[in-house]
C-alpha cells in the first residue's frame, strides 16, 4: 500500500505540472495582449498557477519520491500507516480545492481553508516519514537522509510563513503590510528553497553512487540550510524598508546559503549520476550554480532596485522553479520510471532558459530602451510554449 502511495503521489504531481505549464502560458500571453480572462482576474489566476505548482507539482512529488527512496535507508519496505492513507485521500482535494478556489475568489476564505489542508497533508507526510526513520540513530543516517530530514523541518517550518499571512490578512486587517511581506518570503525560502531545493539536493545523493567520506560535509550543509534559512527569507523586505541589524543578519545568511549551494554542486560533481537522469540534472546543477550567484546580489546597493522589478523577480522565481526545481523532478522521476525523449528535454531546456533570459532582460532593458519591453515580453511568451510542451512531454507516461 505504501509503495502504491508513492506512485500514487508522483502520478498525481505529473498530472498536476500538465494544469500548472498550461496555465503558465496563458498568465504570459496577458503581457503580450492586454486582454480579460472571462470572468476571472489575473491576479486570482497567478495565485492558482503558483499554489499549485508548490502544493501539487513540486510538493505531491517530492513526497512520492521520497517515500520511493525511504526502503533504501531503511533497509525494509514503508509501513502502511494511517497518515499515509489519509494522505493519499486527501492530496487531490487539497491541491484541486486550492486551485479552483484561488483561480475564482483569489486570496479569501475558501483559498485559505485549501490551503490549509494542504498543510495538514505535510504535517500527516511528516508523521510517516518520522515513524519510518525514527529508529535510526542520527549518526547512522546516510548523507542524502540528512538532506531530506532537514527537508522535512523545512516543510513543516513553511507553515509559520503562511500562518503569519493569515494572521495578517485574516486577524490584523493588512494593517501591518512588513508582516504580510515576511509571511510571504518566509513560506517562499522556506518551502522552495528549503523544503523543494534542499529535499530534490538528499533525492540527488540518493540515486547516484558516491564517496562516502562526504557524509561530514553533507551534515554541514544540511544543518546549514536549516539555521540560514528562515534569516536568508528577510532580505527580501529591504527594498520594501528594512534596515538595521536584521537587515545585515539577512544579507549574510543568504550570501552563505550562496556558499552552501556551491559547497553541494562541488560534492555532486564528482558523483555518478544515472543515464537517464543526467541532462535534467546537468540543467538543474547549471540553473543552482546561477541561482547560488545570485544569492550575493544583495550586498550590492542595486538591490533594492532590483528586488522591485516585477520581472526580475519572476524571472528569478522561474530560474529556481522552472529551471532548477522542476528539472531536478523531473530528472528524478526519469530514474523511477525511465528516461524520457530526448526532445522532451531540449524543448523544456530551450524554452525555459530562454523565457528565464528573457525576463532578466526585460528587467534590465525595459524602462532603460523605448520599445524593447513588448518584444521581450513576445519571447518569455513565445518560449514558454517549447518549455510546457517538454515539461508536460517528459512526465507524460506517469499520467
Ligand atoms: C511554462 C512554464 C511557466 C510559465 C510560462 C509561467 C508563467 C508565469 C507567469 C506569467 C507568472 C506571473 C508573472 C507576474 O505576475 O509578473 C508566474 C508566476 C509564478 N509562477 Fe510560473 N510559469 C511557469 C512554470 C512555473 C513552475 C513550474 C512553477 C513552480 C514549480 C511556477 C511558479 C510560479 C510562482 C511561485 C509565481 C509567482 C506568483 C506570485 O508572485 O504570486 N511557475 N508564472
Amino acid at each position: 500500500m505504501a509503495l502504491r502511495t508513492a506512485d500514487t503521489l508522483m502520478r498525481a504531481s505529473t498530472r498536476w505540472l500538465a494544469v500548472v505549464l498550461p496555465l503558465g502560458v496563458l498568465l504570459r500571453s496577458a503581457f503580450v495582449w492586454l486582454y480579460t480572462p472571462g470572468r476571472f482576474y489575473w491576479g486570482n489566476l497567478i495565485h492558482a498557477h503558483s499554489h499549485t505548482a508548490y502544493f501539487g507539482w513540486a510538493g505531491l512529488g517530492l513526497m512520492g519520491l521520497i517515500l520511493h527512496l525511504l526502503p533504501g535507508f531503511t533497509g525494509r519496505p514503508v509501513a502502511d500507516s494511517r497518515p499515509l492513507a489519509w494522505l493519499e485521500r486527501l492530496a487531490p482535494w487539497a491541491v484541486g480545492g486550492a486551485l479552483v478556489t484561488f483561480a475564482w475568489w483569489g486570496y479569501g476564505g475558501p483559498s485559505i481553508a485549501f490551503s490549509a489542508l494542504n498543510e495538514v497533508l505535510w504535517v500527516l507526510f511528516a508523521v510517516a516519514f518520522w515513524r519510518e526513520v525514527r529508529q535510526m540513530p542520527l549518526r547512522t543516517w546516510p548523507p542524502a537522509l540528512w538532506l531530506i530530514g532537514a527537508a522535512v523541518l523545512m516543510l513543516l517550518l513553511s507553515i509559520s510563513g503562511t500562518t503569519l499571512v493569515i494572521i495578517s490578512e485574516a486577524i490584523l486587517d493588512s494593517a501591518f503590510p512588513l508582516l504580510y511581506q515576511a509571511g510571504v518570503y518566509l513560506f517562499l525560502e522556506l518551502y522552495g528553497d528549503g523544503w523543494v531545493e534542499v529535499g530534490l539536493m538528499g533525492v540527488v545523493l540518493a540515486m547516484s553512487a558516491g564517496a562516502s567520506e562526504e557524509r561530514p560535509a553533507v551534515r554541514r550543509i544540511a544543518l546549514a540550510a536549516l539555521l540560514l534559512m528562515a534569516p536568508a527569507a528577510l532580505r527580501m523586505l529591504i527594498p520594501r524598508g528594512l534596515e538595521g541589524p536584521l537587515a545585515w543578519l539577512s544579507v549574510l545568511a543568504g550570501a552563505l546559503f550562496g556558499a552552501v549551494q556551491f559547497w553541494f554542486l562541488a560534492l555532486a560533481r564528482r558523483r555518478w549520476l544515472p543515464e537517464a537522469a543526467r541532462p535534467w540534472w546537468y540543467l538543474a546543477g547549471l540553473s543552482l550554480a546561477a541561482k547560488a550567484l545570485l544569492e550575493f546580489l544583495p550586498l550590492l546597493p542595486a538591490f533594492s532596485a532590483m528586488g522591485l522589478n516585477r520581472s526580475l523577480v519572476i524571472g528569478f522565481l522561474h530560474l529556481k522553479l522552472l529551471l532548477l526545481s522542476s528539472s531536478g523532478l523531473l530528472g528524478a522521476l526519469t530514474v523511477v520510471r525511465g528516461a524520457a525523449s530526448p526532445w522532451a528535454f531540449r524543448l523544456f531546456a530551450a524554452g525555459s532558459v530562454a523565457m528565464v533570459a528573457a525576463l532578466a532582460a526585460h528587467g534590465f532593458l525595459a524602462e532603460a530602451v523605448r520599445g524593447t519591453s513588448w518584444p521581450l515580453y513576445l519571447v518569455a511568451f513565445a518560449a514558454a510554449f517549447p518549455a510546457a510542451i517538454g515539461g508536460i512531454w517528459a512526465a507524460r507516461s506517469w499520467r
